[in-house]
């Protein structure tokens, strides 16, 4: 089961993704003394993370008691245009006052399995969970690739069948290139799962996602079904222009 929320336009939808966020936060600093948080990459969680750095919000979050992390990476330095860490550099961890000792960076410098391996051992010392649990994340931010793929769970990849490991190195053929990314294991682990999908252009990947058949090999993100937490949908209007029920 998912929920589902749709707001008029991106500033909308980037509002209340930041509104979810910092309650999501609270919460669990609450709760736990920290808050665990894995960023989506892509172009769409931009403007979600600028606002978050921004006047407006950031006084709202303690983020000495925040740990971000990543749930996908691309196979490139830090300072590459493709980074997702240097995504979120420019747009929020260059503008907030944190400690590099709460910041989580995928190596994707290194060899992908390396970088894989290296990320799980982070993730082991950070979460120290019992022998054989997945760690368990306060919240896994995720995007929606046109052809359905979250995180870099592309669609006929070896990581859609993964069911052991939590960071894998993927090879995606049609990128010709390889990537590191959260299994759905992982992901399916954690307390909240928020999707953020905006724009025309991911109207009809969205009809079937939601609406379509279980495909899940052609449609990675039907992968993602929380086994306890959460899972939000947070759209704009246009992105549900091809939905049936909304
Ligand atoms: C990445 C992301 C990826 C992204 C989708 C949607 O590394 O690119 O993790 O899964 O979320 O491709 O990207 P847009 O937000 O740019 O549409």
């Amino acid at each position: 089961m998912y929920s589902l929320e749709i707001y008029h336009d991106a500033i909308s939808l980037a509002t209340n993704a930041v509104r979810h966020i910092i309650a999501i936060a609270n919460q669990a600093i609450k709760a736990d003394g920290k808050f665990s948080i894995a960023l989506a990459g892509g172009s769409t969680p931009r403007g979600i993370y600028r606002l978050l750095a921004g006047d407006d919000y950031k006084g709202q979050m303690d983020w000495e008691r925040v740990h971000i992390f990543w749930g996908d990476e691309r196979t490139v330095p830090p300072s590459h245009t493709e980074s997702n860490y240097l995504l979120a550099s420019q747009t929020l961890l260059d503008h907030i006052l944190i400690s590099s000792n709460n910041i989580h960076r995928i190596k994707g410098e290194l060899k992908p399995e390396t970088a894989a391996e290296t990320y799980e051992r982070e993730l082991a010392h950070f979460f120290r969970p019992s022998k054989g649990a997945f760690p368990k994340f306060d919240l896994v931010l995720l995007g929606l690739g046109e052809d359905g793929h979250t995180a870099s769970l592309f669609p006929d990849t070896t990581a859609l069948n993964e069911g052991n490991r939590w960071v894998v190195a993927n090879h995606v053929e049609k990128l010709d290139s390889w990537r590191i990314t959260f299994t759905p294991g992982l992901i399916n682990t954690s307390s909240n799962i928020i999707f953020l999908v905006s724009g025309e252009i991911k109207s009809e990947i969205l009809h079937f996602v939601l609406e379509g058949d279980f495909r899940p090999n052609l449609l990675p993100a039907q992968l993602i079904k929380p086994l306890q937490g959460k899972l939000l949908w947070l759209v704009d209007q246009a992105a549900t222009s091809k939905m049936k029920t909304k």
